[in-house]
């Protein structure tokens, strides 16, 4: 049965981790995937986590099965933080939320729940998109096209474009839009241009998807998440998965959330149950311990100013690393102007270099890159951007 079967491409992010790990050369550097590493080159552990985590060992207890849309305190928290914790929303009981595993787990709950009850309708995802969003609506049935997004030629969106797309969408059809910190390009709209977006997707009869995993990284996190209650004030439904495996530095304990905005609370009701078995026939119910730490941090006043301030100190350390760079690049090479990627916003600088350019760097200096030129500035440092500079003017 499986003699026929084909060796599956790498995957285009992780994939870049598997050959960096199977690379031997000791300095080799891993701009590919979107992870945070501090000053020394080092996924940080957030004292606000270890914190929680010391007081859950204090409070060690058993491992029994979570309820199949995850801890309450945890859906609750998640609620109030993508929602703000004074929404109409909330108090109406009109939004239901899921844990999730991870950001993509909530994208792909969202997916299977949306092919059930919308099964024919048409996903359109930015062009670019995050690597991972046009396999996971095809897995789910979807038939996936591209809204216009990324100019290339000024750096930012061709928001003309992007409405034009919008408005020509059949009424149905399911919108994903990043709420922040756009992956890969790193240009975000304007919040007037969210404005023109939230109306033309309400009065299209489309039904937004906001994705957001990088809540933070932008201009703070209520400034980053202020898209998803203006979505939500315009009535619904809106479907929003956010992750916590960056704003909490918790990559591999997988948390995350589906919410889901419905048009009353019994509506609401309905749709949970219905979120629910889907959770029920992919993997019963989510995992404990992310959830009670995220919870447990948001919940206790000095752990959540505690992760504010140490969230602001990855923001600002992504932006002085933005700095760095366009200034460095500038004297090693001249003409060559990077200053767009000063205004980027999050993780990543889409950073124009092509693929054979990023195959150049891979080979020749073992630094790892995507394909399409994006960058995870966050895992740039004082220590390693000099030899990223270098190799960078080199392949230029
Ligand atoms: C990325 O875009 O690099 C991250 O979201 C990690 C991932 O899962 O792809």
């Amino acid at each position: 049965i499986f003699s026929a079967i084909a060796m599956a491409p790498r995957d285009p992010i992780l994939g870049i981790t598997e050959a960096f790990n199977a690379d031997t050369n000791p300095g080799k550097i891993n701009l590919g995937v979107g992870v945070y590493y501090d000053d020394n080159g080092k996924v940080p552990l957030l004292e606000c986590v270890r914190k929680a985590e010391a007081l859950l060992a204090e409070q060690l207890a058993p491992r029994t099965y979570l309820p199949i849309e995850g801890l309450a305190a945890y859906d609750k928290a998640v609620q109030e933080l993508v929602f703000g914790a004074d929404s109409p929303i909330i108090q109406e009981k009109r939004a239901v939320t899921v844990q999730a595993i991870g950001g993509t787990g909530a994208l792909k709950i969202g997916a299977d729940f949306l092919e059930r009850f919308a099964p024919g309708a048409q996903v359109y995802i930015s062009d670019p998109s995050w690597e991972n969003h046009r396999a996971l609506f095809e897995g789910a049935g979807f038939t996936v096209d591209n809204y216009t997004y990324y100019d290339p030629a000024t750096r930012g969106v061709n928001f003309a474009g992007m409405m034009a797309s919008l408005h020509a969408m059949p009424r149905g059809s399911v919108v994903v839009l990043h709420a922040c910190c756009h992956n890969p390009t790193g240009a975000d709209l304007t919040a007037d241009q969210w404005g023109d977006v939230i109306k033309a997707v309400t009065e299209g009869g489309l039904i937004p998807f906001l994705d957001m995993a990088y809540q933070g990284f932008g201009a703070g996190i209520a400034q980053d998440g202020a898209v998803v209650s203006r979505f939500a004030a315009a009535g619904g439904p809106l479907l929003v998965s956010n992750s916590f495996s960056k704003s909490f530095s918790l990559y591999g304990e997988r948390v995350g959330a589906l919410s889901v905005v419905a048009a009353s609370a019994e509506e609401a009701a309905r749709v949970l149950s219905q979120l629910k078995r889907v959770v029920r026939t992919n993997y019963s119910s989510p995992q404990i311990h992310g959830g009670k730490v995220v919870a447990t941090v948001l919940t206790t006043p000095e752990l959540r100013a505690l992760w504010e301030q140490e969230l602001e100190g990855m923001r600002v350390r992504i932006r002085e690393m933005r700095n760095e760079f366009v200034e460095k690049l500038k004297e090693k090479a001249p003409g060559k102007d990077f200053e767009f990627v000063r205004e980027q916003v999050g993780m990543f600088s889409y950073s124009g270099l092509t693929k054979e350019q990023v195959e150049h760097l891979r080979k020749e200096h073992s630094i790892y890159a995507v394909d399409t030129g994006r960058i995870c500035v966050a895992a740039l440092n004082s220590k390693n951007i000099d030899r990223v500079i270098d190799a960078i003017a080199k392949v230029l």
